[in-house]
């Protein structure tokens, strides 16, 4: 797991916007997305149930929580990639880039 090394916090970054933030760990992408000012699809609030939050982890899939038993629910029946999580459900323990098809 990395870091950032100005912080010591894990620091998001959202490409191919240009913008990123530290945050504390264990707070979801979506939290940190708001956080960022950067847009999320989502119809749900955050339930694990509509998958519009799909992002896509281009560094530090290592760096998120596994799956629970609701996102390996939502993955299934939403048919994410390998490479896909869901923004409300993921949590950041580390340094992450993820990226949507819409920024
Ligand atoms: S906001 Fe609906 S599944 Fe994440």
């Amino acid at each position: 797991m990395s870091v950032s090394k100005v912080s010591g916090m894990p620091n998001v970054e959202f490409v191919p916007l240009g913008l990123s933030g530290d945050v504390k760990r264990g707070v979801t992408i979506i939290s940190a997305a708001n956080r960022a000012g950067v847009p999320i699809g989502q119809s749900c609030n955050g339930d694990g149930i509509c998958g519009w939050c799909k992002v896509k982890v281009l560094r530090g899939m290592e760096n998120l929580s596994p799956p629970t038993a609701l996102e390996r629910r939502l993955i299934a029946s939403c048919a994410f990639a390998p490479d896909e999580r869901a923004a409300c459900l993921a949590k950041i323990t580390g340094d992450i880039t993820v990226t949507t098809g819409y920024w």
